[in-house]
């Protein structure tokens, strides 16, 4: 999957419907300002903030890690496209994400999907952290350094179990 086309093509789909936002979040942070509202349109306070997308992506990014490392190749998939999805809506509601620093992101999430279609933990591993490297250097770029991400040593969801023990 191109990213950067998928991402035009958001932001083309962007432009006719996504309702106008409230103004610029933060003088500090580039990508964490929203499209300016346009002529006509009032603004909606009620989209998600890019500080929300990222939690969410945060959240996958640790069951990422424990279902590939409890062998639930299925979650591990799924967990992918999760975060593809909030990488996503990051990027269809951030207009100013360089399309360059989505597809640092992409790649390793494509090894990822292949890796758990193989079942194959080490190339898996490789790519998690080539994954937690992209999300890192995104901070950096964003004036937000100081979020450092890294594979998590405990999950926080006790409610949730990594290991499947059914059949799908
Ligand atoms: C395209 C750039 C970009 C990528 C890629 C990216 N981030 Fe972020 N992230 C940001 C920016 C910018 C912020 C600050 C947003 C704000 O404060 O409004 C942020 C904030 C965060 C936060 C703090 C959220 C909070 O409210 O405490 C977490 C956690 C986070 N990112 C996790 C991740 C993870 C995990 C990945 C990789 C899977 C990732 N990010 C990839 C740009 C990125």
């Amino acid at each position: 999957m191109n990213l950067a086309v998928i991402r035009a093509a958001f932001a083309a789909f962007a432009a006719v419907s996504v309702p106008a936002s409230v103004t610029a979040q933060s003088d500090d942070i580039p990508f964490a300002q929203q499209p300016l509202a346009r002529p006509g349109q009032s603004t909606d306070a009620s989209l998600l903030s890019l500080g929300d997308v990222m939690t969410l992506a945060q959240m996958r990014h640790i069951k990422l890690w424990y279902a590939a490392k409890s062998g639930n190749w299925g979650l591990a998939s799924y967990s992918v496209d999760k975060i593809r999805e909030s990488l996503f809506k990051a990027a269809m509601l951030y207009v100013n994400i360089p399309v360059e620093l989505i597809k640092t992101v992409d790649a390793p999430l494509t090894s990822m999907k292949e890796a758990a279609g193989r079942k194959d933990f080490k190339a898996f591993s490789s790519a998690y952290s080539e994954l937690t490297v992209a999300c890192n250097m995104c901070h950096v770029a964003g004036n937000v350094g100081f979020i450092r991400i890294q594979t998590p040593s405990a999950s926080p969801f006790s409610d949730q179990a990594y290991v499947n023990d059914q059949k799908k």
